[in-house]
This record gives structure tokens, C-alpha cells and sequence, in this order.
């Protein structure tokens, strides 16, 4: 299959980046996209909107990078409608990709940091490629990802929010930031690229297979046996996770 796609023209850009991801432990997304790479790719991804509400442009250029070159459409469907997946790969992804029009409980942050380093565990990749991508790139498609919920928020709030720190996981690791010396480096960009990724399972929040109560319950068990010690904390919701999924 993979031989099949590096003949087709219309996708190169989107093959490198998926072979790049494939060799970092992702077989399940490089098959997915030679479905939709041979499938033909989208049209209109790089065109810029016009008009003069910024809030639309931004959202809007978010939704030709989703529908586009960020091929997220591939596994949550055209303009987020997870009902417009016909692809029988996608459909066996365990866990299965989430519908993103339904109201999510994901903060900003939380947000930014999914579609940055992906969800470990889980076909939803990281997309981190700074040549093909930019942080604004990755505002809009948030941008875009409140507004396929039906809320709209102007790109400065994202921008500010994606970066303040708010959990309880959040708090703890800015604490240890701020006891290193940091040094020449920016220490909000330098603490999340340490700790962030280490973390992210904390930083995320519930997996959408997780019920909210359940959840709810999972924190305060780990919170009470962790006491802030992050790397217990870790430890105590991975294993709660897995207990909830082999108790369905
Ligand atoms: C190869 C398939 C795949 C691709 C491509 C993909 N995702 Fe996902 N995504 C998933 C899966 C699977 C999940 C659910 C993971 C879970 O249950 O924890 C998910 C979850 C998410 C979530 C979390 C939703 C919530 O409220 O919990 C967001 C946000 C998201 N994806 C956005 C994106 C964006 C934006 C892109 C493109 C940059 C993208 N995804 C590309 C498979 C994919």
C-alpha cells in the first residue's frame, strides 16, 4: 500500500509526514491515509478566505487545514461529520476517533495540546512537523474545532489560553518549572516541550471513553494517593484507565 502511495502525485506532501509518524510507532495512521491519499486529496486546502471578520478568516483557514493538508477529515470526517467516514480502517480504529461536533468538556489547553502531541495510546496523531505547520496553524484548527461545537473564540483567547497553565497537572509541573534555571530559553515554551509530552495523559483530561462520572472518581482516588507527586499521579490514572476498560 505504501509502495502504491509514494507513486501518487496529488498526496507527496501528506505521504512524507505520514511515513515520518508511521516510523514513530503509528502503522494504523499510515494505513488509514493510503485510503484516503489514494482516494484522491482535497481541493481548495491553501487557499486563504476573504473577508473582513478576522474571527471567520481564522476559523476558516483552520477548516481548510482540518478538510486539508492536516488530514484530520480522514478519521473525523469532512468538516467534522464523523457520520461522512466510509472508510471500513477508520471505522476499526480502537478507540474510535471522536465525533468532533458534540460538546467536549476539553478546556483550550487541553485542546491545544491533542492536536500539538496527539493522544498516546490511540491512532490520534501528534502534529508537530514545525516546517508544515506553524502555532497559528495549530490556533486555527482549534479555532475551528470550538466553532464545528457551536462556540465561537476570538484567536487571541486561544492563543493566551493555550498556554496557561489551569489543571491541577498543569500547576504542579509549572512549579517545577519555575524551580530550574532555565536559563536563555523561554520558559513557558522550554516547560512544555519537558514536561508536557511526559505528562499529557494528566494534561488532557477523560478520554472520550471514559464516563464522566467515572472520571470524576478516577481524580479523586489519584489525587488523595498521588499528593501531587506527578510521576504517582501518572501511574494511579493509567492503571484506573485500564481497570475501567477491562471492567466494560
Ligand atoms: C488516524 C486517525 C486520526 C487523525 C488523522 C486525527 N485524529 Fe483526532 N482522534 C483520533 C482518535 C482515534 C481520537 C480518540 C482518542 C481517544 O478516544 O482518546 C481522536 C481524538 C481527537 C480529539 C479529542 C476530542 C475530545 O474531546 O476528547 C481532538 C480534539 C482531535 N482528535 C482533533 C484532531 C485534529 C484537529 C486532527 C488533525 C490535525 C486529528 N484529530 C486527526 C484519530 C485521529
Amino acid at each position: 500500500m505504501i509502495a502504491k502511495i509514494k507513486r501518487g502525485s496529488a498526496g507527496t506532501c501528506v505521504v512524507k509526514g505520514m511515513l515520518h509518524i508511521n516510523k514513530l510507532g503509528f502503522p494504523v495512521f499510515a494505513m488509514v491515509f493510503s485510503f484516503v491519499v489514494v482516494g484522491g486529496a482535497p481541493h481548495g486546502a491553501e487557499k486563504a478566505v476573504a473577508g473582513d471578520d478576522t474571527g471567520r478568516q481564522h476559523i476558516q483557514w483552520g477548516k481548510s487545514l482540518f478538510n486539508g493538508k492536516a488530514v484530520c477529515f480522514g478519521c473525523h470526517g469532512q468538516n467534522g461529520d464523523i457520520r461522512s467516514i466510509s472508510n471500513g480502517q477508520v471505522a476499526q480504529l480502537n478507540p474510535s476517533p471522536t465525533d468532533l461536533r458534540a460538546p467536549s468538556d476539553k478546556s483550550v489547553r487541553q485542546l491545544y495540546l491533542i492536536v500539538k502531541y496527539g493522544i498516546p495510546g490511540t491512532s490520534m496523531p501528534p502534529l508537530r512537523d514545525t516546517e508544515k505547520f506553524s502555532s497559528e496553524d495549530i490556533l486555527t484548527l482549534i479555532a475551528y474545532l470550538f466553532d464545528l461545537q457551536g462556540r465561537a473564540h476570538p484567536l487571541e483567547l486561544i492563543a493566551s489560553q493555550a498556554v496557561r497553565p489551569h489543571t491541577d497537572t498543569d500547576v504542579a509541573m509549572a512549579k517545577l518549572c519555575e524551580q530550574e534555571d532555565m536559563g536563555k530559553f523561554d520558559r513557558k515554551e522550554h516547560c512544555e516541550q519537558r514536561y508536557a509530552k511526559r505528562y499529557l495523559d494528566l494534561l488532557i483530561g477523560r478520554p472520550p471513553d471514559i464516563a464522566l462520572d467515572r472520571y470524576a472518581q478516577i481524580e479523586t482516588i489519584c489525587e488523595h494517593i498521588a499528593n501531587h507527586d506527578l510521576d504517582s499521579l501518572e501511574l494511579c490514572y493509567r492503571a484506573e484507565y485500564t481497570a475501567t476498560r477491562q471492567d466494560k
